[in-house]
């Protein structure tokens, strides 16, 4: 074994110095002074020096946060102070309440009461034990007498010390110190997304999941969770005195605890209710979950003459938030279409007050998340409603099934228009495909009369929404069918110039050119860029409505999906209606010959038209965008693969492995130089 000399014991202390202050930085205090580049080399560095010097690993070292082998079972840890629970309020009355009789009790005048106003975090409680400022216990609070001992667990909490601060206060012999580790939003989502992917169950709030990694008898698993802690008070502490609850969060902050930037005090009660609103409004906002905020009497003599009954305090009291989840049972599941066709299922709900609002309904996403919640009518289930968030379905609670519950089958029609309904492959939503169907109308119509389609100039959105209400417009051919007269007589705030204007922008769009009919209809998957092909290729829109799936997706740049929702659309039934209607209303159905004279498309031939090129590798004078929109410019395409397809690849610097498929399939290669001599560059 290596002799160890006074540096290098010094040093090993120097990094762990440095380690956990800047551990202190970044996760207590939100703002580090070193790069984790930086923070990464001190630690690497600490843990070699240990793996040489093993006798020297100490408890408190910060590489002990990573984890320890599994234990058997948790030893039990008697709470030297019992782990008291509070009292609860709901409303202004309750608190009122206690306010009262902490005067009574007390016998001072108001005036003479202050309290602490804090969040109450929705963790798990636990209790730390520091010996001469050295984390040396951490334990659950279990009934309040007895809990667990974590201690190795909470090692994996960064915002917990394991050695205190002493920078700005003396350190105690014995400090017991009360909080709450959390778990945070965001974390918690990423944990559940992980979780889906791998089949676990998944926790059902930020609560079970800190309680679930804090009880894990294998402390890398809860290093994994990335865990939080708040603290908000102390147990037993020898060789310091504090004579109030303000003053004590003072001090453990300045040992270099994590406590929240909200703890207040107050000098009235008039006080702690604005700071119950103002919480209360920030609630959502915050990245972890308050249920609540605790009121405590500020003076320890006070607690003292206020005293306790068996399980809680007389001198605290927590006034709790409405709850943001509640259980409740699934009656129905209706399917909403909203105004791009997407169709939501949705769950109809025996009604539920959460977050202060009753609720009747929770939106269920889509069919695979019904199936991987596994969500039957007539199920138990928890819901949940944060802030303006739509209401939804968290989980089922499974142990109250009967038998009687029925699995849900997703329509094959639009409900609210009979069209079929498709879900393309790679998307986890189904959606309607009908023209006319009323639910999608005004987004549809306004699409049509849009700019990149028929281009109606004057027609905005509020003139759409009014025409459909009406009921004068129930397709985009209606459009044509209006007259001046019409939209004098019904519609508001319309003047006879008004309506002589609108009629004049909609006769004229009889005469759009190929890409713009085919972008207004609206066909899902069909932009501006595609409906540009599908003019070029096709050339007139009942040639196009003709092509079987197989006939369009062996068009370039035409693939599967696209394909298919092209062949849906024109094999609608409805659909084909409108487009008759259309035509007898007298709008062009133009053919391609005639759309080179638009000027829409340039018709001159270039050595680029009709050619196919694929990009690899880094150009000096084009960005990749700039190189693609010259190419396009110019009447050729550019795809992203290449295949035997492909007229040439583009090699720049460092090319990727599509210089290789270029190779192997015997497409034309050609340098950057090559390629402007192309365009005449
Ligand atoms: S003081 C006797 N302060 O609420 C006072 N508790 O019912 C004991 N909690 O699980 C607790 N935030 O961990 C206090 N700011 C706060 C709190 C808080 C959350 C939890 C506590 C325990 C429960 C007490």
């Amino acid at each position: 074994m290596p002799k160890i000399d006074e540096k290098t014991r010094k040093k090993i202390q120097e990094l762990r110095e440095k380690i956990n202050y800047h551990n202190y930085l970044y996760y207590v205090l939100d703002s580090p002074e070193v790069s984790d580049a930086e923070y990464d080399r001190l630690f690497d560095e600490l843990v070699e020096l240990e793996k040489k010097y093993p006798e020297l690993v100490t408890p408190d070292s910060p590489t002990q946060r990573v984890g320890a082998p599994p234990l058997i079972e948790f030893k039990t840890v008697k709470h030297s102070l019992p782990m008291l629970s509070l009292n609860k309020a709901t409303t202004e009355e309750e608190l009122s309440d206690f306010h009262r009789r902490v005067l009574e009790l007390s016998g001072l005048p108001e005036s003479k009461i202050e309290y602490t106003a804090e969040p109450k975090f929705d963790g798990l409680a636990v209790e730390l034990v520091y010996e001469d400022g050295v984390f040396t216990q951490g334990s659950t609070r279990g009934d309040g007498y007895v809990g667990e001992d974590v201690t190795l667990n909470l090692k994996t909490v960064r915002t917990i010390p394991m050695k205190l601060l002493t920078k700005k206060a003396s350190l105690p012999k014995l400090l017991e110190v009360r909080g709450e580790v959390i778990m945070t939003k965001s974390e918690l989502e990423k944990l559940n997304k992980e979780r889906e992917k791998n089949g676990e169950p998944l926790f059902a709030n930020p609560r079970n999941a800190a309680a679930g990694s804090v009880r894990q008898l294998n402390s890398k698993i809860t290093a994994s969770r990335h865990l939080t802690s708040f603290v908000y008070g102390t147990g037993q502490v020898q060789g310091r005195k504090f004579s109030t609850q303000f003053e004590t969060i003072q001090y453990l902050k300045d040992l270099g605890f994590h406590l929240s930037q909200d703890m207040k005090l107050c000098k009235s009660l008039n006080e702690v209710k604005d700071y119950y609103q103002k919480i209360l409004a920030k609630r959502d906002s915050l990245d972890y979950e308050l249920d609540g905020i605790v009121i405590k009497v500020n003076d320890f003599k006070l607690q003292g003459k206020l005293g306790e009954l068996s399980r809680s305090p007389r001198w605290a009291v927590a006034w709790k938030f409405p709850p943001q989840q509640e259980t409740t049972k699934i009656k129905d599941i209706m399917v909403n279409v909203g105004r791009t066709g997407a169709l939501t299922p949705v769950a109809i709900l025996e009604s539920v007050r959460v977050g202060g609002v009753e609720i009747s309904r929770a939106t269920l996403h889509n069919e695979d998340e019904i199936n991987k919640k596994d969500i039957r009518i007539g199920d138990t289930v928890l819901v949940q409603r944060a802030g303006d968030v739509i209401p939804e379905v968290v989980m089922v609670i499974k142990n109250k099934r009967t038998g009687k519950e029925r699995k849900f089958v997703f329509p094959d029609k639009c409900p609210v228009c009979g069209s079929k309904v498709e879900r393309p492959p790679d998307e986890a939503v189904h959606r309607c495909t009908g023209i006319a169907c009323p639910a999608q109308l005004k987004e549809r119509i306004s699409h049509f009369a849009s700019k990149g389609g028929m281009d109606m100039e004057g027609l905005g959105y509020k003139f759409i929404e009014q025409m459909v209400d009406l009921g004068i417009v129930k397709d985009p051919a209606d459009l044509y069918y209006l007259t001046e007269k019409n939209l004098l007589d019904k519609m508001e705030r319309m003047g006879p110039k008004l309506a002589q204007n609108l009629i004049n922008a909609i006769n004229k769009s009889k005469n759009a050119d190929l890409p713009h009919l085919i972008f207004a209809l609206g066909i899902r998957n069909v932009g501006e860029h595609m409906a540009s092909v599908l003019a070029r290729e096709f050339e007139s829109l009942d040639n196009l409505a003709k092509q079987s799936v197989e006939d369009l997706t062996s068009v370039y740049e035409i693939g599967p999906v696209v394909g298919e929702s092209i062949y849906n659309f024109f094999h609608d039934e409805k659909n084909q209606k409108v487009l008759e209607k259309l035509k007898k209303a007298g709008v062009k159905f133009p053919e391609m010959s005639e759309f080179g004279s638009m000027g829409k498309v340039k018709t001159t031939v270039t050595p680029l038209t009709d050619k196919t090129f694929v990009l690899t590798g880094g150009l000096d004078s084009f960005t990749r965008d700039e190189a693609k929109r010259t190419i396009e410019e110019m009447g050729g395409r550019v795809s992203s693969s290449v295949s035997k397809k492909t007229d040439f690849v583009i090699v720049g610097k460092d090319p990727g492995s599509k210089l290789s498929d270029a190779q192997k399939l015997g497409v034309k290669t050609i340098d950057e130089t090559g390629f402007k001599k192309m365009i005449g560059r």
